[in-house]
């Protein structure tokens, strides 16, 4: 039977030409899992020498397929920068420019070019975590998908992938061919997670490079067939995967969730900025968990306030694409696997979600 062991064997059989040593006694093989017969692991390589590991990588993995009861392989390849040593930094002091308050501009993006057969690539963030976006998310593609459009949902949240859960879909994507990935599908979504790839635990030893080549290979890979539209459920923050997802594709624009909370508004903001100077348009601002339906008094409260992420959207001239009323039901949804526009289309706690995604047609219809 295939284990940990048999696969290392097999990678070590494999000789780079690059140092003269083998794949796994050179350190290479990073985060290898085996579930019921599909393996993944990633290939870490100096970023010099990335192109040139694409035959070894294509090597491994077919060492590995022939592997007694292995039915599919997945090798990432990663580019890692030595520690300590950002690329093309300078050796040596810094020499003082007397530019005590300079804070450096993030490079111009170069315009990276669309990803074949998708026509929008639609980023769903946050600033702050735990506001709802892979609820929205979820919802939205499922709205989407009931309106005609043809629907993907990627789930970037490599830290915490949700969509499994969420969408209700599990299992392994087959990988019937070499650099392709069949994505998974429910509720007429097409899903593709990092989740589906690697252990939670392995994900948060992963470092940034890793993650972002398993980004990337999501992007390029999978075999989204014609899309309308790609919402990608991204982690919360602006970190790297948001500055991945704008650098390596054409992205149409990111949907802001915000909680009426003002702290989640300052977030908010950052996640706007971020968005604005990676010259990537605002698609609009949604507010969720604004108000809630009492049980013992029937009336909506607003225990957070209301109508901060309206006024914000005013301010800076994008549409407020709508709000989502914070509901157990909402929740309960999402935690069984039918998000609540697929489980109760018609229910009150539903409708926001329909007015979004109508909202959004419009708006990209507008783009
Ligand atoms: N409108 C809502 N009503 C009730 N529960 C909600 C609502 N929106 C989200 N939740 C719940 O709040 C929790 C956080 O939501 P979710 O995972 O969608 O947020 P997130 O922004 O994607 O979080 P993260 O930043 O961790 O990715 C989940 O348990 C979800 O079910
Ligand atoms: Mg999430
Ligand atoms: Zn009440």
């Amino acid at each position: 039977m295939t284990d940990d062991t048999t696969v290392r064997d097999a990678l070590s059989r494999i000789v780079d030409p690059g140092s003269g040593k083998d794949l796994v006694s050179a350190g290479l093989i990073k985060g290898l899992s085996l579930r019921d017969g599909a393996v993944s692991f990633v290939l870490e390589v100096d970023p010099a020498r990335a192109a040139a590991m694409e035959p070894l990588r294509q090597a491994a993995e077919a060492a590995v397929l022939g592997l007694d009861g292995v039915t599919s392989v997945s090798a990432v390849l990663t580019a890692h920068a030595a520690a300590g040593q950002a690329q093309g930094a300078p050796k040596g002091p810094v020499p003082d420019l007397g530019l005590k308050d300079f804070t450096p501009k993030p490079k111009a993006p170069e315009k990276p070019g669309p990803l074949p057969g998708v026509k929008h690539v639609v980023a769903i963030a946050s600033g702050k975590g735990g506001v709802g976006k892979s609820t929205l998310s979820a919802n939205l593609a499922v709205a989407l998908a009931a309106r005609g459009l043809k629907v993907g949902l990627l789930d970037a949240d490599v830290y915490g992938p949700s969509q499994p859960r969420m969408l209700g879909v599990s299992g392994r994507p087959s990988s019937p061919g070499e650099g392709i990935i069949l994505p998974l599908r429910n509720h007429g979504v097409t899903v593709m997670s990092l989740g589906f790839m690697v252990e939670e635990e392995e994900a948060i030893v992963w470092r940034g490079p890793m993650l972002m080549g398993a980004l990337q290979q999501m992007l390029g890979q999978v075999q989204w067939g014609a899309l309308d539209v790609l919402l990608v459920d991204l982690p919360p923050g602006t970190g790297d995967v948001q500055m991945t997802l704008c650098q390596k594709t054409e992205v149409a624009g990111a949907v802001v969730v915000s909680t009426p909370q003002d702290i989640a508004l300052i977030d908010a903001k950052k996640g706007i900025d971020m968005f604005q100077r990676m010259q990537t348009p605002i698609l609009g601002i949604v507010e969720n968990m604004a108000g809630f339906t009492c049980d013992g008094c029937g009336k909506t409260h607003y225990p957070f306030g209301h109508g901060g992420a309206k006024a914000e959207a005013e301010r800076l001239g994008v549409p407020f694409l709508g709000e989502v009323p914070l509901h157990l039901r909402i929740r309960e949804a999402g935690d069984t696997g039918a998000p609540i526009v697929a489980a109760k289309p018609e229910s009150d706690e539903a409708s926001g979600f329909w007015t979004i995604a109508d909202g959004l047609i419009r708006t990209l219809e507008k783009a």
